[in-house]
C-alpha cells in the first residue's frame, strides 16, 4: 500500500535518485520518488565507464578512493539487482586500455601510470606493438599505452530501468512528475509541490536532481548545492557481426588535449565519447561537437569510419566545485543531497545507495562517505527559506531520436 507520508521522499528518478530510493525501501523505510520521466537523466546518454583508474586525476586522491571502493561493490550489487529484476545490466569485466598516439600523450601518460602507482593502483605499461597485439583495430601510430583490467563497464539505459524495477518490486511509490518547489515548515523540510500543485510530504526529502539540483525553487539560498551542468555529447555507432570483435575493451587517449572514449558492448554497440563543455543548460547535439568526436575516435581506431553511426546524444554531468558528489545532511534539518557526482554517477551508484541508506537509518554517514559532506562548501546557517518560483524545466539530455531527459 502506497504511504500517504513516506519516510523519505527522493526529488529525481535518474540513477542516484533510485539507486537511494531501492536502497532505503529495502532498509523497510517508506519511500517515494518524484520524477515525470524515473529512468532517465544523464544515464540516458552516458557510455557507463566505470573507470576510477583510468580517469584518476591528480588532486582527486579522496574521490579516487570512493571510486575504488564503489567498483569493488559493483560485481555484488549487479549481482543483486539482477536477481531481483531478472534484467541484464550489461556489466562487462572488460578492462581498459588508454593509449598515447605522440610523444606529448606518452609523457602524460607515464606520469598517470607513476600516480596510479603511488596511490596503489594496478595499470601496466605497454609499448605501442602491445597495445596493437591487445587490440588489432588501434591505428599504426599508437605510442604506448596503459592497461588497466579493472576498468569495467556497464550499460547505464539498462542499469536505470533496472534500477525502476528493482524501486517497483520494494515498494517505492512513483509520482510521475515535476517537484516544482520543496516545502519548508519552521525550519525543516516538510516534503515537496509537484508541478500540478499537490502536495507531496515526506519525513525526510532528498535532493537527487542530478545537474538540476541547484534549480528547485523553495531551497534556502544557503543550502542550496552548487551543481552546475557540465555538456557532453556522445555517438553511439553498431558494429556489424562481420566486424566482431571491433574492440575487445574500453579504448580511451588524450588527443589535442580532449578526452575521448570508445566502449564496446556485448551487443554491438560502440559508445564514442565524450565532449566537455561548459554551456549551462543547452544540449543541442552540433555538427563541431559530432566531428570532433569522430575526427579523435577516427585517430585512434582508423576502422570506425566504417561503422553505422545510430544515434548521437548530449547530457548534462552534475558537476560540482571539486568534481566530487555532495552526500549527505544540505544545512536544512530534513533535507539530505545526493548530488554532484559530475564524471562518475555511474561509477558511484553502488556507494552512493549504499551511503544514503546508511544515512537514512542511522543518521550518520559512513566512514568512506564522510569526505563528501556538502559542509565542505560551507553551508551556513541560519537559513531561511525562499519564497520565489524557479523554472525546473530545462533539459539535461537529447539524443538523434530528439528525446529529451530531465531528471527532477
Ligand atoms: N566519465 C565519462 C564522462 O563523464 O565523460
Amino acid at each position: 500500500m502506497p504511504s500517504r507520508t513516506p519516510d523519505v521522499l527522493v526529488v529525481g528518478g535518474g540513477i542516484i535518485g533510485l539507486v537511494t530510493a531501492w536502497r532505503a525501501a529495502r532498509e523497510g523505510l517508506a519511500t517515494a520518488v518524484v520524477d515525470p520521466a524515473p529512468g532517465g537523466g544523464a544515464a540516458r546518454v552516458a557510455a557507463g565507464m566505470l573507470a576510477a583508474v583510468t580517469e584518476l586525476h591528480y588532486g582527486e586522491e579522496k574521490l579516487l578512493a570512493l571510486g575504488v571502493e564503489s567498483a569493488r561493490r559493483y560485481p555484488d550489487f549487479a549481482a543483486e539487482l539482477t536477481e531481483l529484476t531478472g534484467q541484464d545490466l550489461g556489466y562487462r569485466r572488460c578492462g581498459t586500455l588508454a593509449v598515447a598516439l605522440d610523444a606529448d600523450d606518452r609523457a602524460q601518460l607515464r606520469e598517470l601510470h607513476a600516480l596510479q602507482r603511488r596511490c596503489g593502483l594496478e595499470s601496466e605499461w605497454l609499448s605501442g606493438r602491445d597495445c596493437r597485439r591487445l587490440e588489432p583495430m588501434l591505428a599504426p601510430g599508437v605510442r604506448g599505452g596503459l592497461r588497466a583490467d579493472g576498468d569495467h563497464q556497464i550499460d547505464p539505459r539498462r542499469l536505470a530501468s533496472a534500477l525502476v524495477t528493482a524501486c517497483e518490486r520494494t515498494g517505492v511509490e512513483f509520482h510521475r512528475t515535476w517537484a516544482a518547489r520543496l516545502d519548508v515548515a519552521g525550519d525543516r523540510a516538510a516534503g515537496v509541490t509537484t508541478a500540478d500543485g499537490t502536495a507531496l510530504g515526506a519525513g525526510r526529502v532528498v535532493l537527487a536532481g542530478g545537474g538540476m539540483s541547484g534549480r528547485l525553487a523553495g531551497v534556502p539560498d544557503a543550502v542550496r548545492p552548487p551543481v552546475r551542468p557540465v555538456k557532453g555529447q556522445v555517438l553511439r555507432l553498431t558494429v556489424p557481426p562481420r566486424y566482431a570483435p571491433f574492440l575487445s575493451r574500453t579504448v580511451r587517449a588524450v588527443v589535442r588535449g580532449s578526452h575521448v572514449y570508445l566502449v564496446p558492448r556485448e551487443n554491438g554497440e560502440l559508445v564514442v565519447g565524450a565532449t566537455s563543455e561548459e554551456l549551462g543548460w543547452d544540449t543541442t547535439v552540433t555538427a563541431g561537437g559530432v566531428y570532433e568526436l569522430l575526427r579523435d575516435a577516427h585517430e585512434l581506431v582508423p576502422g570506425i569510419t566504417e561503422l553505422p553511426l545510430t544515434e548521437t546524444g548530449a547530457g548534462l554531468r552534475p558537476g560540482s566545485p571539486d568534481n566530487a558528489p555532495l552526500l549527505g545532511p544540505s544545512g536544512l534539518d530534513g533535507l539530505l543531497l545526493a548530488t554532484g557526482h559530475h564524471r562518475n554517477g555511474v561509477l558511484l551508484t553502488p556507494v552512493t545507495g549504499d551511503a544514503m541508506a546508511h544515512l537514512l537509518v542511522h543518521g550518520r554517514l559512513p566512514e568512506e562517505a564522510l569526505p563528501f559532506t556538502p559542509r565542505r562548501f560551507g553551508a551556513a546557517p541560519p537559513m531561511t527559506a525562499t519564497t520565489g518560483t524557479t523554472d525546473t524545466t530545462g533539459t539535461t539530455g537529447t539524443t538523434g531520436t530528439a528525446r529529451t531527459e530531465q531528471p527532477a
